[in-house]
């Protein structure tokens, strides 16, 4: 059974309700194809108007991250079945950003990841390395550890992202070869996890995806389509990166 593509947007810090109401407008607007999953992931306080707008359409609705407790004294953090009654399917976990900035580490993005899942959510589980760490020929130690968290996870609501971080608003791509042998030892290591169900999991590739490089990225076997930043903000760019996931080989 081929694993069907996904591409995913990761808003970040960007547009509120205004510019989600035009930008859900606009993709409504596209001829998307079939055969791919579109998800936005905007921040919290767009999620409603993205809600209603893509209510019965086939873009899936995301979080760019989510707390492992279901209630409590947690200033400033969103409980999972908050996301879920907002019809919110899928949540972003791990990001560099977070781990970088936030004090995000391999075990509270474990935690954040089952709390996610249990509560229904399809979690996208960020790994990836520095520039540093790759310099110094350690991208796979890194990608390693930040994968070995996540044998308790459920293989059937579990995405993998490759998001290496020299490649992220920097307009610094990996090559397709890059991608390819990263995706490749994470499908392994998902092997080890979870055995056949690994073949089913999508590996998503992140960093400077753009509508001029990703069909060569999702022409690679293990690259099941992307998490998308700055491309995802605007409407037609975003729907080109979908046009190419479309249009890729399937993978097996
Ligand atoms: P860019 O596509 O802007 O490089 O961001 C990638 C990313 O971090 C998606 O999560």
């Amino acid at each position: 059974m081929s694993r069907t593509p996904i591409v995913a947007g990761n808003w970040k810090m960007h547009h509120g309700v205004a510019a989600t109401t035009s930008f859900c407008e606009a993709i409504l607007d596209e001829a998307l194809p079939g055969g791919v999953q579109a998800v936005i992931c905007p921040p919290y306080t767009s999620i409603p108007a993205a809600a209603m707008l893509l209510a019965g359409s086939s873009i899936g609705l995301g979080a760019q991250n989510v707390h492992w407790e279901e209630q409590g004294a947690f200033t400033g953090e969103i409980a999972p079945a908050m996301l879920v009654e907002l019809g919110v399917e899928w949540a972003i976990v791990g990001h560099s950003e977070r781990r970088a900035m936030f004090g995000e580490t391999d075990e509270t993005a474990a935690r954040r990841a089952a709390a996610a899942q249990a509560a229904g959510l399809t979690v996208i589980f960020c790994v990836g390395e520095t520039l540093g760490k790759r310099e110094a020929g350690e991208t796979f130690a890194v990608l390693e550890r930040q994968s070995s968290v996540l044998g308790p996870l459920d293989p059937g609501r579990l995405v993998l992202a490759y998001e290496p971080v020299w490649a992220i608003g920097t307009g610094r791509t990996a090559t397709p070869e890059q991608a390819q042998e990263a995706h490749a030892f994470l499908r392994e290591r998902l092997r080890g996890a979870f055995g056949d169900a690994a073949e089913g999991v999508r590996i998503l590739y992140g960093g400077s995806v753009k509508p001029a490089n990703a069909a060569e990225l999702f022409a690679a076997p293990d690259v099941d389509g992307g998490l998308v930043g700055g491309a995802s903000l605007d409407a037609a760019s975003f729907s080109a990166i979908i046009r190419a996931a479309a249009s890729a080989p399937p993978k097996e």
